[in-house]
Protein backbone atom coordinates (compact mmCIF):
# COMPACT_ATOMS: atom_id res chain seq x y z
CA UNK A 1 0.00 0.00 0.00
CA UNK A 2 1.73 3.47 -1.11
CA UNK A 3 1.36 6.27 1.38
CA UNK A 4 0.15 9.18 0.32
CA UNK A 5 -0.54 13.42 2.38
CA UNK A 6 -3.77 12.25 3.79
CA UNK A 7 -3.85 8.53 4.74
CA UNK A 8 -3.79 7.76 7.92
CA UNK A 9 -0.04 6.83 9.35
CA UNK A 10 0.31 2.88 9.66
CA UNK A 11 -0.42 1.75 13.28
CA UNK A 12 2.84 -0.75 14.82
CA UNK A 13 3.56 -1.64 18.03
CA UNK A 14 7.61 -1.75 18.49
CA UNK A 15 10.44 -2.38 20.34
CA UNK A 16 12.20 1.00 20.97
CA UNK A 17 15.12 2.20 23.17
CA UNK A 18 12.10 3.52 25.29
CA UNK A 19 10.20 0.10 25.94
CA UNK A 20 7.78 -1.16 23.64
CA UNK A 21 5.68 1.44 22.17
CA UNK A 22 1.95 1.13 20.21
CA UNK A 23 2.91 4.12 17.95
CA UNK A 24 -0.76 5.63 17.90
CA UNK A 25 -0.91 5.21 21.62
CA UNK A 26 2.26 6.63 21.70
CA UNK A 27 1.84 9.67 20.03
CA UNK A 28 -1.90 10.24 21.94
CA UNK A 29 -2.97 13.98 20.86
CA UNK A 30 0.34 14.93 20.01
CA UNK A 31 1.72 15.39 16.33
CA UNK A 32 4.89 13.22 14.99
CA UNK A 33 7.90 13.26 13.02
CA UNK A 34 9.23 9.24 12.21
CA UNK A 35 12.25 9.29 10.42
CA UNK A 36 14.55 6.34 9.37
CA UNK A 37 17.91 5.66 9.40
CA UNK A 38 19.90 3.30 6.71
CA UNK A 39 22.07 1.90 9.92
CA UNK A 40 23.43 2.40 13.37
CA UNK A 41 26.80 3.08 13.54
CA UNK A 42 27.07 5.36 10.71
CA UNK A 43 28.52 8.84 10.21
CA UNK A 44 25.51 10.96 8.78
CA UNK A 45 22.53 9.42 10.80
CA UNK A 46 25.10 10.01 13.90
CA UNK A 47 25.01 13.41 13.20
CA UNK A 48 20.99 13.87 12.72
CA UNK A 49 20.44 12.06 15.97
CA UNK A 50 22.70 14.44 17.35
CA UNK A 51 20.85 17.51 15.85
CA UNK A 52 17.60 16.39 16.65
CA UNK A 53 18.31 15.27 20.06
CA UNK A 54 19.31 19.05 20.76
CA UNK A 55 15.91 20.19 19.01
CA UNK A 56 13.51 18.40 20.84
CA UNK A 57 12.84 21.28 23.30
CA UNK A 58 11.49 22.93 20.21
CA UNK A 59 9.68 20.51 18.78
CA UNK A 60 7.87 20.04 22.15
CA UNK A 61 7.15 23.46 22.01
CA UNK A 62 5.10 22.73 19.15
CA UNK A 63 3.31 19.61 21.05
CA UNK A 64 5.84 17.40 18.06
CA UNK A 65 6.57 13.80 19.50
CA UNK A 66 9.78 12.87 17.68
CA UNK A 67 10.72 9.19 16.87
CA UNK A 68 13.39 7.71 14.77
CA UNK A 69 14.37 3.83 13.24
CA UNK A 70 16.94 1.69 11.98
CA UNK A 71 16.53 -1.97 10.65
CA UNK A 72 19.27 -2.58 13.76
CA UNK A 73 18.29 -4.34 16.55
CA UNK A 74 17.82 -3.23 20.02
CA UNK A 75 21.35 -3.88 21.54
CA UNK A 76 23.16 -2.05 18.83
CA UNK A 77 21.02 1.11 19.03
CA UNK A 78 21.71 1.12 22.75
CA UNK A 79 25.79 0.65 22.05
CA UNK A 80 25.36 3.55 19.46
CA UNK A 81 23.61 5.56 21.68
CA UNK A 82 26.90 5.93 23.96
CA UNK A 83 28.63 6.93 20.65
CA UNK A 84 25.89 9.79 19.68
CA UNK A 85 25.83 10.88 23.11
CA UNK A 86 29.53 11.48 23.13
CA UNK A 87 30.52 12.52 19.84
CA UNK A 88 27.35 15.01 19.74
CA UNK A 89 27.66 16.38 23.23
CA UNK A 90 23.76 15.81 23.64
CA UNK A 91 21.83 13.36 25.32
CA UNK A 92 19.42 11.46 23.19
CA UNK A 93 16.06 12.06 25.00
CA UNK A 94 13.52 10.48 22.17
CA UNK A 95 13.20 6.88 21.27
CA UNK A 96 14.85 4.96 18.55
CA UNK A 97 12.43 2.27 17.48
CA UNK A 98 14.40 -1.02 16.63
CA UNK A 99 12.94 -2.56 13.53
CA UNK A 100 15.12 -5.88 12.95
CA UNK A 101 11.55 -7.24 11.70
CA UNK A 102 10.97 -4.41 9.46
CA UNK A 103 7.65 -4.13 10.74
CA UNK A 104 7.55 0.12 10.36
CA UNK A 105 10.09 -0.27 7.46
CA UNK A 106 8.01 -2.18 5.31
CA UNK A 107 4.52 -0.23 6.27
CA UNK A 108 5.96 3.08 5.48
CA UNK A 109 8.09 1.96 2.63
CA UNK A 110 10.96 2.68 3.93
CA UNK A 111 12.99 0.48 2.01
CA UNK A 112 13.85 1.43 -1.72
CA UNK A 113 15.15 -1.75 -3.62
CA UNK A 114 16.81 0.45 -6.34
CA UNK A 115 18.65 2.52 -3.82
CA UNK A 116 19.47 -0.60 -1.38
CA UNK A 117 17.52 -3.59 -0.74
CA UNK A 118 18.05 -3.83 2.85
CA UNK A 119 18.34 -0.44 4.39
CA UNK A 120 15.80 1.99 4.81
CA UNK A 121 16.31 5.39 3.02
CA UNK A 122 16.04 8.41 4.99
CA UNK A 123 12.50 9.10 5.32
CA UNK A 124 10.45 11.60 7.34
CA UNK A 125 6.79 11.67 8.23
CA UNK A 126 5.26 14.38 9.91
CA UNK A 127 2.04 12.85 11.57
CA UNK A 128 -1.21 15.11 12.87
CA UNK A 129 -3.05 14.63 15.89
CA UNK A 130 -5.62 13.24 13.86
CA UNK A 131 -3.24 10.50 12.63
CA UNK A 132 -3.35 11.88 9.15
CA UNK A 133 0.30 11.74 7.69
CA UNK A 134 0.62 15.53 6.46
CA UNK A 135 4.25 15.85 4.86
CA UNK A 136 6.67 13.43 3.14
CA UNK A 137 10.36 14.00 2.83
CA UNK A 138 12.88 11.42 1.20
CA UNK A 139 16.54 12.04 1.13
CA UNK A 140 19.54 9.27 0.06
CA UNK A 141 21.42 7.51 2.56
CA UNK A 142 24.45 9.80 1.33
CA UNK A 143 22.33 13.45 2.55
CA UNK A 144 21.46 14.71 5.78
CA UNK A 145 18.75 16.19 6.73
CA UNK A 146 17.75 19.40 7.95
CA UNK A 147 15.90 19.44 10.80
CA UNK A 148 15.57 23.25 10.91
CA UNK A 149 13.97 22.59 7.71
CA UNK A 150 10.88 20.27 9.28
CA UNK A 151 10.28 22.23 12.77
CA UNK A 152 9.82 25.35 9.36
CA UNK A 153 7.52 22.48 8.01
CA UNK A 154 5.52 22.56 10.81
CA UNK A 155 5.02 25.57 11.39
CA UNK A 156 4.19 26.01 8.31
CA UNK A 157 1.48 23.02 8.94
CA UNK A 158 0.09 24.48 12.01
CA UNK A 159 -0.30 27.55 10.98
CA UNK A 160 -1.97 26.95 7.99
CA UNK A 161 -4.49 24.77 9.72
CA UNK A 162 -6.14 27.32 11.52
CA UNK A 163 -6.07 30.53 9.04
CA UNK A 164 -6.66 30.87 5.47
CA UNK A 165 -3.17 31.33 4.37
CA UNK A 166 -0.17 29.52 2.56
CA UNK A 167 3.35 29.65 3.14
CA UNK A 168 5.43 31.46 0.58
CA UNK A 169 8.78 30.64 -0.78
CA UNK A 170 11.87 30.56 2.19
CA UNK A 171 9.02 31.53 5.06
CA UNK A 172 9.89 30.99 8.25
CA UNK A 173 7.64 31.72 11.45
CA UNK A 174 7.28 35.52 12.08
CA UNK A 175 7.40 36.30 7.86
CA UNK A 176 4.45 37.24 5.49
CA UNK A 177 2.42 35.08 4.58
CA UNK A 178 -0.21 34.95 1.17
CA UNK A 179 -3.72 34.41 1.25
CA UNK A 180 -5.33 31.84 -0.02
CA UNK A 181 -6.83 32.10 -3.50
CA UNK A 182 -10.45 30.87 -2.24
CA UNK A 183 -10.93 33.51 0.13
CA UNK A 184 -12.60 36.26 -1.90
CA UNK A 185 -15.71 37.19 0.65
CA UNK A 186 -14.80 41.29 1.48
CA UNK A 187 -16.18 41.16 5.11
CA UNK A 188 -14.21 37.65 5.72
CA UNK A 189 -11.03 39.35 4.11
CA UNK A 190 -11.29 42.44 7.08
CA UNK A 191 -12.18 40.23 9.82
CA UNK A 192 -9.41 37.66 9.03
CA UNK A 193 -6.73 40.12 8.03
CA UNK A 194 -7.36 43.44 10.12
CA UNK A 195 -3.46 44.48 9.67
CA UNK A 196 -4.46 44.48 5.64
CA UNK A 197 -3.13 43.05 3.01
CA UNK A 198 -1.45 43.75 -0.20
CA UNK A 199 -2.58 42.84 -3.48
CA UNK A 200 0.09 42.10 -5.74
CA UNK A 201 -1.95 40.38 -9.02
CA UNK A 202 -5.28 39.23 -7.91
CA UNK A 203 -4.16 35.82 -6.88
CA UNK A 204 -1.21 37.02 -4.81
CA UNK A 205 -2.20 38.89 -1.75
CA UNK A 206 0.37 39.37 0.87
CA UNK A 207 -0.53 39.79 4.32
CA UNK A 208 1.72 39.77 7.77
CA UNK A 209 1.37 36.61 9.96
CA UNK A 210 -2.33 37.06 11.38
CA UNK A 211 -1.11 34.59 14.53
CA UNK A 212 1.53 37.48 15.60
C1 LIG B 1 25.60 7.55 7.11
O1 LIG B 1 24.69 7.67 7.92
O2 LIG B 1 26.64 8.15 7.24
C2 LIG B 1 25.43 6.65 5.93
C3 LIG B 1 24.59 5.55 5.98
C4 LIG B 1 24.48 4.72 4.90
C5 LIG B 1 25.17 5.02 3.74
C6 LIG B 1 25.99 6.14 3.67
C7 LIG B 1 26.11 6.96 4.78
Amino acid sequence: MSLHLGSIAPDFEQDSTHGRLSYHTWLGSSWGVLFSHPKDFTPVCTTELGAAAKLKGEFDKRNVKIAALSVDPLDSHEKWIADIEETQSTKLNYPIFADADRTISNKYDMIHPEANDTLTVRSVFVVDPNKKIRAIITYPASTGRNFDEILRLIDSLQLTDSHKVATPVNWKDGDDVVIVPALQDPAELAQRFPKGYKVVRPYLRVTPQPNR
